[in-house]
């Protein structure tokens, strides 16, 4: 006990000795429950003022917050040490500001999903040490989607990141540049518009070997780009979904499961060569038909001679014939007659 009240009273003794006893009291419009440390705040269109010291789970879940300013949680300066988990989801939160989340130096979780942001600052999560888990599912439009590879690279900020939840975003991509100055873990990237992991994405991710990466519910692409991620999907362990992956295109193998492909159909070589060979053939026609052309023409004068060969040749057989279609005739002529 003496240990437990030693740490905030000396912390807080150099900025202001007097106000170290007295806690904020809870918010005309939240619920505060001392004992589990959690505060619920409803019907708000703002984030509430300052909530008691004890805090360690802030829950705004449902409200309709719009703009997350700097430093919304401690507006005075005043750190919340104690929180840990803040949950926005279903805010109808369009835009995160630099540094709005500054001043909560403790906090491990952080639920942004289900809002509709459109602007995410490159600041937006400097000063979070200790984050270890961000939901942002269902919650990033279109333009948010371009910010937030540079606010997740925020300096040196979110190494301890362990889960990160992107689904039901309409990603194309892993909206990161790199992997290794996380701590991940967990990646989910279920219920996007991912057609393709490149080889490059495949390669970090070999590196990676501790991140699990979720993938169902994308449009897979199935042909030769995604010859690198279908052998990582086979011989890395890092997809735990990996079965539910399905072809959404080219029309043929729609629904086909990623796994069942076989090499030959995503391998590159064997596409680029079967090109190369119609190419080939090609040419090959081509230049026998140039020979044959020449030859012709080289032969023209033992070619008109040969012609005029075989029309004589014909013209006499053509002479025999009507002379013979000639004596046949009478006769049958004649039977006509009778
Ligand atoms: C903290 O900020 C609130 C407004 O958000 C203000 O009403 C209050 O007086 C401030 N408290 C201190 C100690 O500065
Ligand atoms: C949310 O608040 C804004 C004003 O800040 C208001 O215009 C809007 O109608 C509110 N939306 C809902 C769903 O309450
Ligand atoms: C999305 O976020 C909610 C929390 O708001 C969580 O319960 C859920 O599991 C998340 N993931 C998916 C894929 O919906
Ligand atoms: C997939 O995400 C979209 C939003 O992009 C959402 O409307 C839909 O409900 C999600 N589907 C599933 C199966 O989660
Ligand atoms: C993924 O690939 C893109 C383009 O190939 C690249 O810019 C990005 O840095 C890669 N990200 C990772 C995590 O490998
Ligand atoms: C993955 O599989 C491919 C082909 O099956 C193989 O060439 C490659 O060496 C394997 N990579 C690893 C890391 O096992």
């Amino acid at each position: 006990m003496v240990c437990l009240l030693l740490g905030p009273v000396t912390s807080q003794e150099s900025s202001s000795p007097s106000s170290s006893s007295s806690s904020p009291p809870c918010p005309a419009s939240c619920l505060c429950a001392r004992d589990s440390g959690t505060v619920t705040c409803r019907g708000d269109t703002e984030v509430p003022g300052e909530v008691p010291d004890w805090t360690s789970a802030l829950i705004l879940r449902g409200n309709n917050i719009s703009n997350l300013p700097r430093a919304a949680f401690s507006p005075n300066g005043t750190e919340l040490d104690a929180l840990v988990t803040l949950s926005l989801s279903r805010n109808g939160i369009r835009a995160i500001e630099a540094g709005a989340f500054l001043g909560l130096p403790r906090l491990h979780l952080l639920d942004l999903s289900h809002n509709l942001l459109a602007s995410i600052s490159a600041g937006a999560f400097h000063g979070l040490p200790e984050l270890r888990s961000l939901y942002l599912n269902d919650s990033l439009l279109a333009p948010a989607t371009a910010h937030l590879s540079r606010a997740l690279a925020t300096a040196g900020g979110l190494r301890h990141l362990h889960r990160l939840d992107l689904a039901g975003n309409r990603l194309t991509s892993i909206p990161m540049e790199r992997l290794d100055i996380y701590n991940l873990h967990t990646l989910v990237l279920v219920n996007n518009s991912i057609e393709s992991i490149g080889g490059e994405n495949v390669s970090s991710l070999y590196r990676q070997w501790r991140v699990r990466l979720y993938l169902s519910l994308n449009p897979f692409r199935c042909n030769c780009d995604l010859e690198a991620f279908y052998h990582w999907l086979r011989n890395s362990s890092q997809c735990p979904d990996s079965d539910l992956l399905l072809c959404s295109e080219p029309e043929a193998r729609r629904g086909t499961p990623l796994k069942s492909l076989r090499a030959e159909d995503v391998d590159c070589v064997n596409e680029n060569l079967e090109a190369v060979s119609y190419v080939f053939l090609g040419i090959v026609l081509a230049l026998i038909g140039v020979v044959f052309l020449m030859v012709l023409y080289l032969n023209r004068e033992g070619i008109k001679r040969w012609l005029n060969n075989i029309r004589e040749a014909c013209r006499d057989q053509m002479e025999v014939y009507h002379y013979r279609y000639e004596q046949d005739s009478d006769p049958r002529l004649a039977n006509v007659a009778v």
